[in-house]
């Protein structure tokens, strides 16, 4: 029988969360991902990038780098894990004035009370990973999607895939966290428990109108999303 999925808590704000996460080093598998999104969108994510569910910044500073006449945006809403983007930001100089960070709980406020850095439908690339997961809603990430989006924008989101058994999540625990400190293993435990299936992301892709993106398993336990919008 198929593994249910059970939530986890949204946001990544305790203390000992934030240091151990901000602490380990995803930076092969963070890499890989932004090459990965660089092959999908032939190199052309454009110049405004906003990373959704950026926490410390693993991925926007990637993304910076990469794309050095980009933009880039992470909006997050734990504040301890944007005060450690901010932190990193203020000992990266080279960075400053094209890398920007602000706090927001998705599902994302009305255009009216959005901060003033973040605007709707200006994005030409929209990208966030291991957010999905989190959330107890997860049409919230695909609307927010949609707003963000500008015409044409390139959209990549990557994140855990459920696995189907609770042996198979323990066997994932087991290879990938088995010397992690505990705080870690404890939420990629849960982090798995709470992902979702291609199947299941399929549907809420339909449920909000975008269908055109396409959703594939991607490696041992991840899942991928993009497609460039009309
Ligand atoms: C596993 S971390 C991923 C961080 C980053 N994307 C990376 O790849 O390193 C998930 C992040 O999503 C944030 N998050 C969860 N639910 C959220 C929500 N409803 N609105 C905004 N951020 C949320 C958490 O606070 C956390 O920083």
């Amino acid at each position: 029988m198929a593994l249910h999925r059970t939530p986890e808590p949204e946001l990544m704000d305790g203390a000992d969360q934030v240091e151990a996460y901000a602490a380990a080093d995803f930076a092969s598998s963070d890499q890989a991902m932004v090459e990965r999104l660089a092959l999908l969108c032939a190199d052309q994510p454009g110049s405004r990038l906003v990373d959704l569910g950026c926490g410390p910044g693993n991925i926007s500073f990637r993304l910076a780098r990469r794309w050095p006449q980009a933009q880039v945006l992470g909006l997050d809403g734990a504040p301890r894990m944007l005060a450690v983007a901010e932190q990193r930001l203020a000992a990266a100089p080279e960075l400053a004035g094209r890398l920007h960070f602000a706090e927001i709980v998705l599902p994302l406020p009305e255009p009216a009370s959005l901060p003033g850095r973040v605007s709707t439908g200006a994005y030409s690339a929209v990208i966030s990973n291991s957010l999905l997961h989190h959330l107890h809603d997860p049409l919230v990430l695909w609307q927010a999607v949609a707003a963000l989006a500008s015409p044409a924008a390139f959209v990549y989101v990557q994140d855990l895939r459920r696995p189907d058994s609770v042996a198979a999540v323990e066997e994932l625990v087991a290879a990938t966290m088995a010397s992690a400190p505990a705080v870690l293993r404890r939420d990629y435990r849960a982090s798995l428990h709470a992902a979702f299936t291609p199947a299941e992301v399929t549907a809420q892709l339909a449920q909000a109108g975008l269908s055109g993106l396409r959703v594939e398993a991607l490696g041992a336990c991840y899942l991928e999303v993009w497609g460039r919008l009309p």
